[in-house]
């Protein structure tokens, strides 16, 4: 996809994605994420069967921006998907809550705050704008259409830290109302810092 080739079409749909339609578009969603993320040609093959078991997680909800076409129409089954986004509820048997839950308490959470926090929580888990379409707005509209309506207590996701968060992600979640629940945080198996980040719902 390239942003001179949308820029005579309509602006883009942001549409809900059924359990079905995103496993029909699975590639092309994954294609977003990977280009967004930068991450090398292939990290689609091997996030492909999480990101379908996700979709069995109770809460999960979907969504994404699609490219109508010049007529307005959208065809979800081969519109162009410029954005992605998605999440589930969280519960303990998840390796992510796990995660956080020792991460609070490692840095001075105490064990009934952390509960309380990770007791009724919506975790973001993706939310990629594809690159020619950054910085117009998509990524806030996903992140209100994903949270809206939520019964969760709270939204919780995790991001890189970068510095002086001087990115997109950062200003999102910012000016979104997100707040630091864990700063600098390793996950198991990946030894980048990431942020965990959230706020109550709703928006
Ligand atoms: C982070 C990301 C999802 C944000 O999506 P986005 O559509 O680029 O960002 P926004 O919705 O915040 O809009 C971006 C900019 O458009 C501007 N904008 C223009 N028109 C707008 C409109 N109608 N509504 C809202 N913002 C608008 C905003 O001011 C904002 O400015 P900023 O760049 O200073 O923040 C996206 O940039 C992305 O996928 N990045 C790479 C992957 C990534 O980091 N994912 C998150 C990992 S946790």
């Amino acid at each position: 996809m390239s942003a001179a080739t949308t820029d005579h079409l309509p602006a883009p749909t942001i549409v809900d994605l059924s359990v079905p339609a995103l496993r029909a578009r699975l590639p092309d969603a994954l294609g977003v994420y990977v280009a967004a993320m930068a991450y090398p040609r292939g990290t689609e093959n091997h996030r492909a069967p999480m990101w379908t078991e996700h979709t069995t997680r109770p809460g999960w909800r979907a969504v994404a921006a699609v490219q109508p076409d010049e007529y307005g129409r959208v065809d979800l089954g081969s519109a162009p998907i410029l954005a992605v986004a998605y999440g589930y509820r969280g519960a303990p048997h998840q390796w992510w809550h796990q995660q956080v839950h020792a991460g609070m308490r490692r840095c001075g959470w105490s064990e009934p705050a952390t509960r309380d926090l990770l007791t009724d929580y919506f975790e973001l888990t993706e939310l990629h704008v594809h690159p020619a379409a950054q910085g117009r707005g998509l990524g806030s509209m996903l992140l209100t259409r994903l949270l809206q309506d939520r019964p969760e207590r709270s939204v919780l996701l995790s991001t890189p830290e970068v510095a002086a968060e001087d990115n997109r992600a950062w200003r999102l979640y910012r000016r979104t109302g997100f707040s630091d629940v864990i700063r600098h945080f390793v996950f198991a198996g990946d030894n980048r810092p990431f942020a965990v980040l959230g706020r109550s719902l709703p928006l």
